[in-house]
């Protein structure tokens, strides 16, 4: 079977990389958009083929659900043999429970969507939740971009640093990013008060006079992150902070929030498409070679082992 990268529009650079790292080009496709603004995808090149179609799902989330799910219809018709969505980011996956009643479960929604529409198989990176596997109803492999994360976090760390978690979700990604590095935990308890807006309570550990290195898996309007910079150095940490997540959306106030001279740095990866001329101090670590290292083994029907999430 022929392997062959689609790629979507959500973030077409990443999927030349990952085509580049595998020695080939995305075969030809096209997004029409009628004028009532339905999309309509047209896939060419795959009949027979083992097919990688690659696609976060960031903002604007719903057109890109919307293409992803037709570009897949797609594949299917064109005749491919085998269909793996690849979505770097899984929107939705935050709607992962009812937090109230009559309150939709999206992340299922989404998940049962895709393999209605012809995935096969999902590739994710850092998912928000590792539950998304149990909602899925096809094989889910979760890779993590964190030890690329931690390779560039090792250059900024200093002996004196601590891994900081902003919320209790985020426990687990920060113990994984302790345990590369070598450093100890703390933890912010947050609260979330809006969609846009959260109370960092109270901090467990100790950080004075040390340098805090704040992980999440997605930075989204930075509210999160910048209560957290903000308790950290109230507390005694030593400023800047370095803070690092596997997803940067950067939607509504994130940049006036994280800029300033309280962040030193801010990594993030490329599975979304970010401003280069951003004045945020971005550093970008690309997932393409993880991307094309899992798809590679995927296609000689490799075990991916060391590039999932261990949970
Ligand atoms: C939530 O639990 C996530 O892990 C992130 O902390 C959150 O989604 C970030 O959103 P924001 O940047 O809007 O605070």
């Amino acid at each position: 079977m022929t392997l062959r990268i689609v790629a979507g529009t959500a973030n077409q650079a990443l999927a030349r990389a990952v085509a580049a790292g595998l020695y080939t080009e995305p075969v030809s496709s096209v997004v029409e958009r009628f004028p009532d603004s339905e999309l309509r995808p047209v896939v060419d090149g795959v009949r027979g083929a083992d097919v990688y179609l690659v696609q976060p799902t960031g903002p604007p989330v719903n057109e890109h659900v919307m293409e992803l799910l037709l570009l897949l219809d797609g594949c299917r018709r064109a005749g491919a043999a085998r269909i793996t969505a690849v979505v770097p980011y899984f929107g939705y996956a935050r709607q992962d429970r009812r937090g109230r009643a009559g309150e939709a479960i999206g992340m299922r929604v989404v998940a049962d969507a895709l393999a209605s529409a012809g995935a096969q198989r999902l590739v994710v990176v850092d998912p928000h939740t590792v539950a998304l596997e149990a909602v899925c109803a096809v094989p889910v492999e979760m890779l993590t971009a964190v030890p690329v994360l931690a390779g560039a976090l090792a250059e900024r760390a200093r002996g004196d640093a601590i891994v900081v978690a902003p919320d209790l979700g985020a426990v687990k990604l920060a113990e994984r990013y302790a345990a590369l590095l070598s450093l100890p935990v703390a933890l912010v308890r947050k609260t979330r008060l809006t969609g846009t807006s959260v109370v960092a309570g109270k901090l467990v550990g100790d950080v004075v006079g040390r340098q805090a290195i704040v992980v999440d898996d997605m930075i989204s309007t930075g509210g999160t992150i910048e209560a957290a910079v903000e308790l950290l150095l109230e507390d005694g940490a030593a400023p800047p902070v370095v803070v690092a997540a596997t997803h940067g959306l950067f939607v509504e106030a994130a940049a006036k929030r994280l800029g300033g001279s309280r962040i030193q740095s801010l990594l993030v990866t490329d599975s979304l498409p970010q401003d280069a001329s951003s004045a945020l101090p971005l550093q970008i670590c690309s997932t393409a070679p993880l991307l094309a290292d899992a798809i590679a083994r995927l296609h000689r029907d490799e075990p991916l082992g060391d590039l999932l999430i261990h949970t």
